[in-house]
């Protein structure tokens, strides 16, 4: 495929204290990928000869972002029951909704959205629940491999401490899970979009659940998504149901959830004990800091910077519905925030600085993905351009304007979408998804 040449200037998530700013830069790009950085002042080599170029003029181009963690089927409920905590949130508002997703023409409804608002706020992989019916989950795998974003999605699994219209039998969500791996693998699909074990947090799955989903991460080798150590509530309650464990990862860890090749990603990890550090490293594992979702069903401040100083690969999620947001750069300013707090209220606790959240955002994001997430060669070229973040009368640096998308901007300071090397428009990616 010809090589087309993407001129602006660029911030690269380069290392977790560090963005490194491209002047007028020109990135070459081919079969999606970036092949190479030309900066200002250098020749541009030869063979780039007579390739097609685009200019942003005065545009800045960043890394589309990751949420590593986020429920699709919860969108229409975002900004809803926001005075709740966890369990009552979760009773009145979310149980009551997830049914809803028995009808794969409901579903298609909302996942729609759900795609469609992604890309518009720029987030062009995601790791996503849904809910424990095939039929609808199917449907949407078929629309994120559609779309053309990264992305893991299954079917959830739930069979116990959950509401009689809501509640799967224990033998048919294992049954239904190993189907929906067989037929989500494979050469016929492009392998951007991949299942995942996600109990919905060891609460609502029994031992027997939790060991045969075990099973299925060594013979499938799928890797694993869900809640862990979210409120002090929640780790109280999973350590009552399973005294044998010592806490929550212990669960997942010895029902043999992680076991397989694919990433492990843990939502919140609010209340880490040094048995989930250990697991955290061992497995090498993501935990997902969601800001808004942890203010708003007050389950805490995750100690980002912590699990970062102490080598910890820490992401960053919307976790909408319970967040209540889909664009992940506010949450890049909400994690500021709440380490600034925690920071208060902590002295001994070191905030987060913006380049670290921009990175967790981004490349710590991308990870789980392959080499999606920074600015640089061998990357897939999936990024935004920003634009409108000056004021009259007062100027602001480049690195100034990325962190003031964060914290003010939306998607009208998107002016473009790169997806594997290619503009996208989000509404034709619509039109596409609802044919389906
Ligand atoms: N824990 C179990 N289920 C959920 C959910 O849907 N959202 C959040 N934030 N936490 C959960
Ligand atoms: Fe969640």
């Amino acid at each position: 495929m010809a090589t087309v040449l993407y001129q602006g200037t660029a911030v690269n998530p380069e290392s977790m204290d560090r963005l490194e700013v491209l002047e007028d830069c020109t990135i070459a790009v081919s079969d999606g990928i970036i092949r190479s950085i030309i900066r200002s002042g250098e020749p541009v080599p030869e063979e780039y000869a007579g390739c097609e170029s685009v200019d942003f003029e005065g545009g800045i181009i960043i890394p589309a972002f990751s949420d590593l963690h986020i429920h699709a089927s919860q969108y229409v409920e975002r900004g809803v029951g926001m005075d709740c905590l966890l369990f009552e949130w979760l009773n009145r508002y979310t149980f009551p909704q997830e049914s809803r997703f028995e009808n794969p023409d409901y579903a298609k409804v909302i996942y729609s959205q759900v795609i469609y608002d992604l890309l518009l706020h720029g987030t062009m992989h995601a790791n996503l629940f849904t809910t424990i019916h095939y039929d609808s989950c199917d449907l949407f795998f078929r629309m994120l491999e559609e779309s053309g974003m990264y992305a893991y999605a299954s079917k959830i699994n739930m069979d116990m401490n959950s509401p009689d219209y809501y509640v799967e039998d224990t033998a048919a969500s294992l049954a239904e899970t190993e189907c929906f791996i067989c037929e989500h693998t494979g050469s016929k699909l492009s392998g951007r979009v991949q299942p995942i074990l996600v109990p919905r947090f060891a609460p609502t799955c029994s031992e027997p659940l939790l060991r045969g989903l075990g099973d299925l991460a060594a013979k499938y080798g799928v890797g694993l998504h869900t809640h862990l150590v979210e409120s002090r509530e929640e780790a109280a309650w999973a350590k009552e149901l399973f005294p044998q464990f010592r806490s929550d990862g212990e669960i997942y860890e010895q029902c043999g959830l992680l076991q397989g090749t694919g990433p492990k990603i843990f939502a919140h990890v609010i209340f880490p004990t040094e048995v989930e550090k250990d697991i955290l490293e061992r497995y090498d594992a993501v935990s997902v800091h969601c800001p808004d979702a942890t203010t708003n069903i007050t389950a805490g401040i995750m100690p980002a910077s912590r699990l970062n100083d102490s080598g910890l690969r820490v992401a960053m999620g919307t976790d909408v519905g319970g967040g209540h947001y889909i664009g992940l750069y506010r949450q890049i300013c909400r994690a500021v925030q709440l380490s600034k707090m925690k920071e208060f209220y902590e002295p001994e606790y070191r905030r987060l600085r913006f380049a670290n959240a921009f990175y967790m955002a981004t490349a710590v994001g991308g990870s789980v993905f392959g080499k999606v997430g920074k600015l640089e060669p061998g990357y897939r070229f999936d990024a935004l351009v920003l634009d409108g973040l000056q004021d009259d009368g007062y100027t602001v640096s480049v690195e100034e304007c990325v962190e003031r998308f964060c914290y003010i901007g939306d998607d009208r300071n998107i002016v473009c979408r790169i997806m594997n090397g290619s503009i996208v428009h989000p509404e034709e990616v619509l039109d596409r998804i609802l044919e389906l």
